[in-house]
């Protein structure tokens, strides 16, 4: 008798991916600048540990929010009782207004239109629920972010059917490629439910242009189909162009009476900009009335604690904070994103042009040995267990060109960064001279045969007039 139900067992999960396979390998031997200063270095987590000191301070100066107090007084049993899943209004009124300032305040959000998740992957998950059933597909531009294999498909039973996207126009979204990708969608018989973006993009740390959410949104509105923004990097833009959010052009778009209006739903979590994955803060909006209430309905099954809603609304109440915050956090990840490209360039690894997020899309097709996912995974474990980084292979994202990695740069410090462009660097020199040496031995050998090939042609020459 089989013990565990399909669910539980079947491989949709993604675990078996190389992006989840390179954090068993660093945690088996895990870098600290001290207790293992040769362990692998990880770089493959996007994870934001640039600004701890900004919330540490302001958690020292507001003992009383940090303390569970109001007043002086405590409010411990208030928070441990039974909540109700709509989730506290202050938190709802402090993350909404935290939206719209990371949009520049370009966009308001009313906090009746917004339902709290256990972070941005239960919010994904909520809304394949919502607005799928299962055996229907959602439409996603490669590179996507890999978790999402597991967080859309895996228990929704939801499909999803990739828009091919490529570094000739920087992995920009195109109106063939959507038509392609709608092709490939009738080929699988699958109905297509929506099309779902990340802005700024995961992998690529790039945002979505204004003219490709025109043709996203043209798009939705022809098929009579759902768009889902996931725009948990926002508050991570740090050059320009900056941040467009769909939900702005969709104001200018003055389209509040039309259906538009209600298929486009916007994802956010704090895991990224806040740097606080472990709080698990995450939230859908949608202008859908019935979205949000399905969706809170649904949100029983993954609510953000009251001790976390009550804390966090007053740390996003506190709008000299979070304006300072949002500034000073952009900037120390520009710096970063600085030192790791001009750190990979004189590596002679060039990145895609990006201007957000936690990463970089870093091209090492000039380092395979042939143009093939092979070699790429070829690479990937020599990086992995030589060079002892651990990066995310193009293929984890679905990228359809071979060659390219996603390499972090906000999980670490300074030093340990310097340390794994070093390393990266050490490997590809010693890549070119082992490749040198190669070529001189290939031409050394050529010449050889080519001298034999020359002496037994003038020995048989001079053997010629005996022989006839
Ligand atoms: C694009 C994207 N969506 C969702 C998630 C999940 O985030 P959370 O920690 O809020 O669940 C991530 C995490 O890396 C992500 O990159």
């Amino acid at each position: 008798m089989k013990l565990l139900s399909r669910k539980a067992t079947c491989n949709t999960h993604g675990q078996d991916s190389s992006y989840f396979l390179g954090w068993q390998e660093y945690e088996k031997n895990p870098y600290d600048e001290i207790k293992n200063p040769t362990g692998i270095i990880q770089m493959g987590l996007a994870e934001n540990q640039l600004s701890f000191d900004l919330l540490e301070s302001w958690l020292g100066n507001n003992q009383d929010a940090a303390g569970f107090k109001k007043d002086g007084q405590s409010i411990f049993r208030e928070l441990a009782l039974f909540q109700d899943y709509h989730g506290l209004p202050a938190f709802k009124k402090a993350m909404v207004e935290f939206m719209a300032e990371i949009r520049g305040n370009k966009v308001t959000f009313d906090q009746n239109k917004i339902v709290l998740t256990a972070g941005a992957t239960s919010a994904n998950e909520t809304l394949m629920f919502c607005l799928a059933e299962p055996g229907e597909a959602f439409l996603l531009p490669t590179p996507y972010y890999p978790g999402f294999d597991r967080d859309l498909k895996w228990r929704t039973g939801v499909e999803i059917v990739p828009i091919q996207c490529t570094s000739s126009n920087g992995f920009q979204i195109t109106a063939p490629a959507l038509e392609e990708a709608f092709q490939e969608a009738q080929k699988r018989n699958l109905r297509v439910k929506g099309v779902l973006v990340t802005n700024p993009s995961n992998p690529l740390g790039t945002t979505i242009t204004r003219s490709e959410l025109n043709l996203l949104l043209s798009l939705i509105t022809e098929k009579g189909i759902h768009l889902i923004s996931d725009e948990i990097y926002s508050g991570t833009v740090f050059n320009s162009p900056g941040f467009v959010s769909v939900m702005e052009v969709l104001k200018d778009m003055k389209c509040e009476s039309s259906q538009v209006w209600n298929s486009v739903h916007v994802v956010y979590s704090l895991s990224k900009d806040l740097g606080l994955p472990g709080f698990r803060v995450g939230a859908i909006y949608s202008n859908d009335d019935m979205v949000v209430s399905a969706a809170t309905k649904m949100s029983s099954f993954g609510l953000v604690s009251s001790q976390t809603q009550y804390l966090l609304a007053a740390l996003l109440s506190d709008k000299k904070f979070t304006r300072n915050y949002i500034s000073e956090n952009q900037k120390r990840l520009k710096q970063r994103q600085k030192l790791l490209v001009k750190g990979l360039e004189k590596a002679g690894i060039s990145c895609l042009k990006s201007n957000a997020g936690l990463f970089c899309w870093v091209n090492m097709k000039h380092l395979l040995s042939s143009k093939t996912f092979d070699a790429e995974m070829e690479l990937w474990k020599k990086i992995v267990h030589q060079v002892k980084l651990n990066i995310s292979p193009g293929s984890s994202c679905h990228c359809t060109e071979p060659g390219w990695f996603r390499v972090c740069f906000a999980n670490m410090s300074e030093e340990t960064l310097h340390l794994a462009i070093q390393r990266l660097k050490s490997f590809v020199e010693s890549m070119n001279i082992n490749n040198q040496i190669h070529h001189q031995l290939l031409k050394n050998s050529r010449r050889l045969s080519l001298t034999k090939w020359v002496l037994r042609l003038s020995f048989d020459h001079d053997r010629e007039p005996e022989e006839r």
